[in-house]
């Protein structure tokens, strides 16, 4: 596929995604969540890939949202394309990034609004500059959040102070959303590639196997009951004794040398 709204990058084992729509501050049109959709499977698929960091283009915006000028449209036609055309593929989307079974990381590097936000509530991990903003403004066009906010965010955060970001519609700052437990971190916007890409770093570094165990355990413990969350990691670390890896990380422990990690 010819990319012409994000850029796709890739070099020692971490995929880069930028949006590249600078004039409308990285707003989602349709044909972006395609490109994008179609730019995580690449990176799913390749077996050279162990990260992927998510990002937008300038200084302004890391996604401002879906491009609200396709929204009328879809509107237009009634509840079943409206949720067909419009929810559904930006709910598709974030469900790719959460369970791509690799990292993905935002680098948050100013306005994440709507989609934007709702994709760093998807991503394993996310660092914003200084001047990112985060917020679910819908509420201020007269609709829902729809690509996983509203599910999404009270998990994140807690109901109370989803309630507040999707009810006011009001942005929080990048200290804020840390506060909250939203983001990992905040750093100055000229740090910001370079720390995300040291986070990313590390989990390259580590076996792909375990590390997509890990994301399984977390994910789908999330959503179950404790004792089955428990039987659920247990059973992971089943799969995870029977790797190659896990059998070079004890050993190399022991025989007090680095593991060289095969991914299997
Ligand atoms: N969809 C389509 N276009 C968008 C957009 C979006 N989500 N967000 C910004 N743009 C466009 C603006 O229309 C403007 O285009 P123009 O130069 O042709 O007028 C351009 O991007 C720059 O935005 P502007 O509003 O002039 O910048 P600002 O600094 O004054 O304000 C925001 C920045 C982010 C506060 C403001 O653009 C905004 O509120 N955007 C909409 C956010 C939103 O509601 N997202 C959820 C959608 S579901």
């Amino acid at each position: 596929m010819e990319y012409s709204n994000i850029i796709f990058e890739k070099a020692d084992g971490i995929a880069k995604i930028t949006i590249n729509r600078p004039q409308v501050l990285n707003a989602l049109n349709a044909d972006t969540v395609k490109e994008l959709s179609h730019a995580l499977q690449e990176a799913k698929n390749d077996g050279s890939v162990k990260v992927v960091i998510v990002t937008g283009s300038g200084e302004k915006a890391f996604i401002a949202g879906a491009d609200i000028s396709e929204i009328k449209d879809s509107f237009t036609k009634g509840p079943m394309a409206a949720k067909e055309e419009f929810s559904l593929p930006g709910q598709r989307l974030t469900t790719t990034i959460e369970r791509l079974g690799k990292p993905v990381v935002a680098a948050v590097n100013g306005y994440a609004l709507g989609g934007g936000s709702e994709i760093v509530q998807a991503c394993h991990m996310a660092i914003a500059s200084e001047n990112a903003h985060i917020g679910q403004p819908e509420i201020n066009l007269g609709f829902n959040p729809c690509w996983g906010g509203t599910v999404r965010l009270p998990r994140q955060v807690g109901r109370k102070k989803a309630f507040e970001m999707i009810l006011t519609g009001e942005m929080i700052d990048a200290h804020e959303a840390h506060r909250i437990g939203l983001i990992n971190a905040v750093v100055p916007l000229s740090e910001l590639m370079q720390t995300v890409e040291q986070i990313a770093q590390k989990v390259v570094e580590k076996s792909s196997e375990a590390v997509r165990l890990c994301i399984d355990a977390v994910l789908q413990g999330l959503e179950m009951p404790q004792r089955e969350a428990l039987s659920k990691e247990a059973n992971l670390l089943g799969l995870a004794a029977d790797t190659e890896d896990a059998m070079e990380g004890v050993t190399a422990f022991l025989e007090k040398r680095k593991p060289v990690f095969a991914d299997k």
